[in-house]
């Protein structure tokens, strides 16, 4: 069982199955961080966390504009947050960005701050419960998602508390909801569609393990590691999978 957390309150990676729950994983600890997020927004403009550092993002849009050619691809950033991603993304010049977050003050923040950039145009802005089947649906629509971007999401679902109603009293995590989460990827994804999925919760190899029935390993983006105990690890890990056809 999984133990150690850093300052973002996230564990960092095991070779653990699963993680002991934590308010990280409730939709109430969520729409009080984006509350104040939107506070801090309006009278500063700044636009709060960018989990995982600056750093990370920009890997990431390297990686998407390095491996996705068509700036008209249809991108999902899952758990957007703040929706930084998406703007970095539209001055890449992708044109077609959806970021969903079941929190709607992560919704409301991530607007005003797309609204506020010069890319406002391309980048739409949903309320979605990602482990709600239908909710996955009506956002993927018919055409569904070239790409699935992921910075986070799964790592909060995977310290879901079992209720998410009492976080004092209720530690068994909900293995029900981290088990749905694969199966919204794939309902969200066209054929060979991409998953990029960014966590501090999970290594390489259990990432792999656990999507192996619907997703194939298709890269990933080195982060900084080090070395502990003799153990090489990695704070952030970046994995890119391929849904299988
Ligand atoms: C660690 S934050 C990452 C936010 C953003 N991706 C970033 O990198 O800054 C996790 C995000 O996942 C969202 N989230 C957690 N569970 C979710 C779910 N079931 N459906 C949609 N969003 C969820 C939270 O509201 C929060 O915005």
């Amino acid at each position: 069982m999984y133990s150690d957390s850093d300052d973002s309150g996230f564990a960092q990676g095991s070779d653990a199955v699963l993680f002991g729950a934590s308010r990280l994983g409730t939709k109430d600890h969520w729409d009080s961080v984006y509350t104040r997020e939107i506070v801090n927004y309006e009278e500063s403009g700044d636009i709060g966390d960018i989990w995982y550092g600056e750093e990370t993002a920009e890997k990431l849009v390297n990686w998407v504009s390095n491996n996705i050619d068509d700036t008209n691809a249809r991108i999902l950033d899952v758990g957007c947050g703040n929706g930084h991603l998406l703007v970095k993304l539209a001055a890449e010049g992708y044109t077609n960005l959806t970021g969903t977050d079941y929190s709607l003050q992560a919704v409301e923040l991530a607007q005003s701050i797309a609204k506020g950039s010069s890319f406002s145009d391309r980048i739409t802005v949903l309320e979605q419960n990602f482990l709600d089947p239908a909710d996955v649906a009506r956002v993927a629509g018919h055409e569904k998602f070239d790409v699935v971007l992921d910075k986070g999401a799964y790592d909060a679902i995977s310290l879901m508390l079992k209720d998410d109603e009492d976080a004092n009293t209720c530690l068994e995590v909900d293995r029900a909801a981290i088990d749905i989460y694969p199966n919204s990827v794939v309902a969200s994804l066209k054929d060979a569609g991409i998953l990029l999925l960014t966590s501090c919760n999970w290594t390489e190899d259990e990432l792999i393990s656990r999507f192996k029935e619907h997703l194939e390993f298709a890269g990933r983006i080195k982060h900084q590691s080090f070395r502990f105990g003799g153990v090489v690890g990695q704070t952030v890990v970046t994995v890119a999978f391929k849904k299988r056809k």
